[in-house]
């Protein structure tokens, strides 16, 4: 269990949430909310005090519906053991505890974290393993995607899914050297100019339908010989964002003991520029024998995704999710805190924008539109990573990847941002694990016991 939450249960300061809506009775309830000018606006805090200490906290939610608005306390209560109070239903029980927890949250690593620990009582009903459980992987998630590159490099990243892997009991198996470059062969032609080797990382765990998950895993996206400008090189520590989604999403249903045959492939790489590193107009032959034509080498998160879904679409898997930043075209279209997900299956579309509303990790479909494939045409090669047409990138990247999934019963491909920009309760600046929540309520619904 999560340390955020009170062991014993002897006085506690109760939390209320206020919608705007509802501010004029609440208003008439505590003289000192009317005194200290209290408007319910969102994220607006009240300390009421009582005789001994604190008599309650009052959390505005102006007319927000954020299912972790709640965070609000967690972020910014004195230590203390507090209980729920009056909340709506959409931001109270699981969410509420779910957002108390995501409040907590330090990247800690480098800078004394601060000593704050306020702690929850556990409201009645609410399974609060689950709960840390999921939190512990999101700020797993959150942590590889904050480590700067320097520390978190292809043989960083194996070690943290090996880790993974132990404490579940899952299956670990690594690829690199003579054996990756014969059968994958675009995870080495992406990592070979690179210091630190390339590697495909295996995870495989249970038993039931097979739901396989993949994850970009570029350690560091320089671009290569397209070189990224300053700007857009800043946050590329983030570019294994989607092999960091992917652990957290396996380490929350291997926690939940779903019922189903689990395995991450991460295809892990450093997309450096050197003497050895790959060049534009390069041709490669992948692991399913379609040759490509390197036309961009800063389009690299394809190119590894392309031999890690070739292999994990060959066992016909009832579910294959990929998770990747993989455009800047995505982050155009949607933003950051919206990313796009692609899929011809209907009934999987449908439940996955469900979910992504109801725990507030939002997600919003985009089309596999086939009348832009004719842009991944080659010249030389069966296809270029660089499509030859300067819109919809986040669909012509989607329909690349889709080239090398043919056997899968159902494909799912999410472009997230794996990065907070603007601040929201719970999610604070820098690495965010987008969809991994989203995802496990899928697979809980899907193959939960
Ligand atoms: N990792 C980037 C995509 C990215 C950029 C994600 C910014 C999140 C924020 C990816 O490898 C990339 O560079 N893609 C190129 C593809 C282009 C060269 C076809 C892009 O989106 O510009
Ligand atoms: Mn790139
Ligand atoms: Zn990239």
């Amino acid at each position: 269990m999560h340390a955020g939450f009170a062991k014993s249960v002897k006085k506690t300061i109760p939390l209320h949430a206020v919608p705007a809506k509802e501010l004029k009775a609440w208003l008439a309830r505590f003289a000192y909310l009317k005194a200290s000018g209290f408007s319910a606006r969102e994220g607006e805090l009240r300390l009421i005090p009582g005789r001994e200490g604190l008599a309650a906290a009052v959390l505005g939610l102006g007319k927000n519906t954020d299912a972790l608005a709640l965070a609000g306390f967690s972020e910014k209560l004195p230590d203390g053991v507090y209980s729920l109070g009056e909340v709506p239903d959409f931001c109270g029980g699981s969410h509420a505890t779910l957002a108390w927890l995501l409040g907590l949250y330090q990247f800690s690593r480098y800078k004394k974290p601060s000593k704050r620990a306020p702690k929850l009582v556990l409201p009645k009903g609410v399974d609060g393993e689950e709960i840390s459980c999921i939190a512990e992987n999101v700020f797993l998630a959150r942590d590889l995607i904050n480590t700067p590159p320097n520390d978190m490099g292809p043989g960083e990243l194996a070690e943290a899914a090996a880790a993974v892997a132990k404490k579940h009991g899952a299956k670990f198996r690594l690829v690199s050297g003579a054996a990756l470059e014969k059968n994958y062969p675009l995870i080495h032609a992406v990592g070979q100019g690179s210091a630190r080797a390339p590697r495909l990382i295996e995870l495989v765990w249970g038993n039931g339908p097979k739901v396989t998950l993949v994850g970009k895993g570029v350690c560091f996206d320089t671009g290569g010989y397209d070189l990224k400008p300053a700007s857009g090189m800043a946050t590329m520590k983030k570019d294994m964002g989607g092999a960091a989604v992917a652990l957290a999403v396996a380490g929350m249903a291997m926690g939940a003991k779903l019922k189903l045959r689990l395995r991450v492939l991460i295809p892990a790489v450093e997309n450096s520029v050197s003497g050895t590193a790959y060049r534009p107009s390069d041709v490669f032959k992948s692991r399913k024998g379609l040759t490509v034509e390197i036309g961009n080498t800063d389009a690299e998160g394809r190119l590894v995704l392309a031999d890690a879904l070739a292999d994990a679409d060959s066992e016909s898997p009832a579910l294959l999710i990929d998770i990747a930043t993989l455009t800047g075209a995505a982050r155009m279209a949607t933003g950051m805190e919206l990313p796009p997900f692609f899929t011809d299956d209907e009934t999987l579309a449908a439940d996955l924008a469900r979910h992504a509303m109801e725990t507030s990790d939002p997600l919003w479909r985009l089309p596999l539109w086939r009348g832009y494939e004719s842009t991944l045409s080659s010249p030389v090669a069966d296809l270029t990573n660089a499509p030859n047409y300067g819109h919809a990138g986040a669909i012509t990247a989607a329909l690349f990847l889709n080239r090398f999934v043919g056997h899968a019963k159902s494909w799912l491909h999410l472009d997230i941002a794996g990065w907070t920009d603007r601040p929201k309760p719970g999610r604070g600046l820098g690495g965010e694990a987008n969809a991994a929540r989203a995802l496990y309520a899928l697979l809980k619904e899907r193959y939960g016991r």
